[in-house]
């Protein structure tokens, strides 16, 4: 007997028995069995009989189910949803007597989340009808459809095969309600894919004509160039290297394909993660990290990605990914295991500084520029994590409970522009979204991300964030790893994937399309070039001669990393102490300052805060080739100008910090504040941080500092926000540099700025509250060791700033703040539409004007029409102070859609300007730039009304405003 039919048998079996029951592919091997009250002694029958087939063995883990849900032979149903509603039971005798099914009571008896799976031998296609609450039809006759509910914002998804086998299920989420996300609780259980089989056609993305100078045919490896209008056009790229990865597929065996999409396991290669080689096809090595390549040496270690995101400066942000490129391919490595685009949703998140920011434009525009970089380099860029991986805290047992307009506006929209760059590769997240795994979720993973956002490249799963041998289904393409734990040498693929195709419980067609997109990447990326560059490191032991071949990367890439540094330091204060000018003698204070005493890479995966903090820890970090401190450039500066220079770098020793700062020109006090993944606990902080505080003391110290010197200089840096309330009014506090954390170069990139030669234009890109409590969201704690928690996602839209603005709030530091060395003058604000001489989407172009949605179409999010320069805003930007600087001005929107937030960045420039020089900023916008999503039409639409815009220097300092001619 077939695999799935001996589950089903066991299935009924089960179920006769009296328990409510759901058979999936889960836990320790292929298959794993639900079961509230069935028999011991049933339980084992069955499980012999299960792991008689192709399965090495089969886990029982207990129902989560609600007994009193009325139950059929072969139904199961799971009610999972925060809140009083939550055990409601649900009927599903209407939904079970027939087919086609209505699956009206399921949605108007719904309490906040519910799920609902079924399966029942039939002749007949599957339909359902939501009649309550909308009367759009799902006809089955093939996988995924889904529609969603306006009222609701539930979505039902229906797949069904050819008869005799019909699967539904439904899962439906009143996100868009307060009560949803509300409060903190546990969830019931994970969603999980409903075994079946299944069909499966891949998404066939619609091709649209280049348009001269507008949308240009590139390959990675010639980008437009930084802001240009150009968008690039991958599609023709696409379509050669799916010929080729097409024709590479047909020659494989199943078990070749699946050797193509399953790890080696944890440790059984050279690389964090590894695909063998097969037959002529040399296999692929991963490696981190988001700011240089991971686990080697003789490699340049980068800015972190906030640092990247402060400067505003998008050829910076282009010049640190080509760097980094070139150093992955360097080192032999197919694909580079960055950017990171979570969103910073709090303040306290662990791995925020790994990406670019609390706003998602911001963060997109980074996204963009960083695949670009990486890619035009010849290294597949990895977008992750996908998605909703937003705290460390449980990051494997979450679920992260999110509204589908948040989700577009907010969540998915740096990985839509990662997609517009033609990033290769996604990596799922950890966690689970509304309930269902983020790594097999058919939701975020083929409606969005492949359906709705046209992805080419492949999905590969989080390390070890796979949950089933039916991920493929839901849209997995890569597991990663390969094992399910972490050297256990199981694997859900592997064998599991191979007999779960022989048995037609996945097609083949789909396992055909993992390899091809996998493939395909690689061809796209020239990777089948005879000359890239083998493996020439070991991650997993760096001493082994053998296979470390300890080749030199690093160019002079660290130029950039110096230019980074300072360009990311944001002033935050200045009373006049800064720049220094010959300062006759200074006082260097804080640890922050210092040389770590245990070298710079003494604490694996940066895994301390000892010394100057230049990259938080974790996976996301790159070992140090060298590290300069801040007290050793300063001193370098010291000695060409006759500076005595004098240190205290005992944090918690105030009393001595007060004599060495006493009788001082400039008394300079370094601070930090860590974060970092959750595999490793620093301080008492695993992962995120328990608080908004500076380390080591250092408000005391501040303060201490301040009290017998009037000209105290303080320097952040920083993985994130901090509550600078302590100190930051004390008027002997002189002068503020958030520095963020700066790589390699930190201590020169800081000096830079501190004697001005390099003007500081760093911008926030978040918010610096009074209170932590001022912040909208908070993380979420609780739960027991076995309990996946509900995070709650309900502040919306209104993270960061949009939620200071929406509510009133004056944060410290407001998002894109950041002062300069001179003055800046804004004047001429001018508006207009940019006239299109091509006339391919005239239509759809004049549907959005009209009001209407996008098309629920594939490729539709990213359309070149939606995305292509369609508003010009003009304006003079003048330097008015005494020295040349750079200055970026923010344009932000002012949605006409009164349920959005007040302000929305929508664009930035950088300009850089000699004393009295002006020029004329150009900043173009999008029909998606001023769109919002109907989560009814599953589509982008334009809200109504006039659609004013602020021009300025940070969030809250508009200089010029105007109305888009719209
Ligand atoms: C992290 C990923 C990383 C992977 C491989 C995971 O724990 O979440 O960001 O790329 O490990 O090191």
């Amino acid at each position: 007997m077939q695999l799935s039919h001996r589950l089903r048998a066991l299935a009924a079996l089960l179920a006769v028995v009296g328990g409510p029951l759901s058979v999936h592919a889960a836990q320790e091997s292929a298959a794993s069995i639900s079961a509230s009250s069935a028999p011991a002694s049933i339980l084992s029958s069955a499980l012999s009989s299960v792991s008689a087939s192709a399965v090495s063995s089969a886990s029982v883990v207990p129902s989560s189910a609600p007994t009193s849900a009325p139950v059929s032979s072969s139904a199961a149903v799971s009610s999972s949803a925060p809140g009083p509603s939550s055990s409601a039971p649900v009927s599903l005798s209407s939904v079970l007597s027939s087919a086609p099914a209505s699956l009206s009571s399921v949605i108007s008896s719904a309490p906040a989340s519910v799920s609902v799976s079924f399966s029942a031998a039939s002749s007949a296609s599957a339909s359902a009808s939501i009649s309550s609450v909308a009367s759009t039809p799902i006809s089955a006759s093939s996988a995924f459809i889904s529609v969603s509910i306006p009222a609701s914002n539930a979505s039902i998804s229906a797949s069904t095969t050819a008869p005799p086998s019909v699967s539904v299920s439904a899962s439906a989420a009143a996100a868009g309600s307060p009560s949803f996300n509300s409060g903190t609780g546990t969830e019931t259980g994970p969603i999980t894919v409903p075994l079946s089989e299944y069909t499966f056609s891949s998404f066939p993305v619609a091709s649209s004509t280049p348009i001269p100078k507008v949308f240009v045919p590139v390959t990675p490896a010639n980008p437009p160039p930084v802001s240009s209008d150009e968008i690039p056009d991958f599609a023709q790229a696409w379509a050669d290297a799916y010929e080729k990865a097409e024709a590479f597929t047909l020659g494989l065996t199943v078990p070749e394909k699946v050797n193509v999409v399953t790890g080696v396991g944890w440790e059984n290669g050279r690389c964090v993660g590894n695909i063998p080689a097969v037959g002529e096809w040399p296999g692929l090595c991963l490696e981190d990290s988001p700011l240089g390549v991971r686990d080697t040496d003789f490699n340049t270690a980068f800015p972190a990605g906030i640092t990247a995101a402060s400067t505003f400066n998008r050829s910076l942000i282009r010049t640190r990914g080509a760097f980094m490129g070139a150093e992955f391919k360097g080192k032999g490595v197919n694909l580079a295991l960055g950017p990171m685009m979570n969103m910073g949703r709090v303040a306290q998140g662990g791995r925020n500084w790994e990406g670019f920011g609390a706003d998602p434009f911001l963060s997109g525009a980074a996204a963009y520029e960083t695949v670009l970089g990486l890619q035009s380099s010849g290294v597949q860029a990895t977008a992750k994590h996908f998605i909703n991986n937003e705290q460390e805290y449980k990051r494997t047992q979450e679920s992260s409970n999110v509204d589908d307009r948040t989700e577009h506006e907010i969540y998915v929209a740096p990985f839509l522009q990662a997609v517009r760059a033609g990033v290769a590769a996604v990596m799922c997240s950890y966690n689970l979204v509304n309930d269902t795994y983020a790594c097999e979720n058919n939701r975020t993973l083929n409606q969005i991300l492949k359906g709705e956002l046209g992805f080419r490249g492949f999905v590969m799963s989080d390390w070890s964030a796979q949950h089933s041998t039916l991920s493929a289904v839901a849209g997995l393409d890569m597991s990663m790893p390969g094992d399910i734990d972490l050297g256990s040498h199981t694997s859900w693929w592997g064998p599991n994937l191979t007999a779960f195709v022989d048995n037609s419980t996945i097609p083949d067609s789909r396992l055909d399309d993992m390899v091809t997109r996998i493939l395909a990447s690689w061809y796209f990326l020239g990777q089948d070039a005879p000359d890239f560059p083998p493996v020439s490191f070991n991650a997993f032991n760096n001493n082994d001669p053998a296979t470390n071949q300890h080749v030199d990367v690093q160019g002079d890439h660290w130029t950039v990393v110096r230019e980074i540094g300072a360009a990311g330091t944001a002033l935050l204060k200045n009373n006049g102490a800064l720049p220094l000018n010959k300062p006759k003698n200074i006082a260097i204070i804080g640890s922050d300052a210092a040389d770590a005493s245990m070298g710079p890479n003494g604490f694996s995966d940066r895994g301390g805060d000892d010394g100057i903090l230049a990259m938080g820890w974790g996976s996301g970090t790159a070992n140090y080739p060298y590290l300069i401190a801040p007290v050793d450039a300063i001193q370098d500066r010291a000695v060409q100008d006759g500076t005595d220079v004098n240190w205290w770098f005992l944090d918690f020793n105030t009393a001595g910090a007060q004599t060495a700062a006493f009788g001082f020109e400039a008394a300079i006090v370094f601070a930090n504040a860590d974060s970092g993944e959750q595999y490793i606990t620093v301080d008492g902080n695993a992962g995120d941080r328990n608080n908004l505080t500076l380390w080591h003391n250092a408000d005391n110290l501040i303060n201490a500092v301040a009290e017998v010197n009037n000209n105290t200089i303080v320097v952040v840096h920083s993985v994130g926000p901090c509550i600078l309330e302590a100190w930051i009014e004390n008027p002997n506090v002189t002068a503020v540099l958030w520095a963020n954390i700066a790589g390699q170069e930190a201590g020169n990139s800081i000096v830079d700025v501190l004697y001005g030669d390099f003007n500081p234009s760093g911008r926030l890109p978040y918010t610096i509250a009074k209170s932590p409590s001022d912040y909208p969201a908070q993380p979420t704690g609780g739960g027991g060791p076995n309990d996946i928690i509900s995070v709650p996602y309900t502040e919306g839209l209104f993270i960061d700033y949009r939620h200071f603005d929406a509510q009133n709030i004056t944060p410290r530091f407001e998002f894109g703040f950041g002062l300069s060395y001179t003055t800046f003058a804004y004047s001429n604000l001018r508006t207009s539409t940019i006239a299109q001489q091509d006339h391919d989407s005239t239509q759809l172009e004049q549907a959005w004007a009209k009001g209407e949605a996008t098309p629920n179409v594939e490729g539709a999010s990213t359309a070149v029409w939606l995305h292509r320069p369609a508003f010009e805003v003009t304006f003079e930007v003048k330097n008015t102070g005494p020295v040349a600087g750079g200055e970026i001005p923010q344009l932000y929107l002012h949605s006409p859609d009164s349920s959005e937030p007040p302000s929305l960045l929508r664009g930035f420039a950088d300009v850089l300007l000699s004393p009295g020089e002006s020029q004329t900023v150009r900043i173009t916008l999008s029909r998606y730039d001023l769109s919002v999503w109907d989560v009814d039409a599953q589509g982008w639409r334009k809200p109504s009304g006039a659609f004013q815009i602020s021009v300025g220097a940070s969030s809250r300092d508009f200089r010029l405003s105007g109305t888009l001619p719209v």
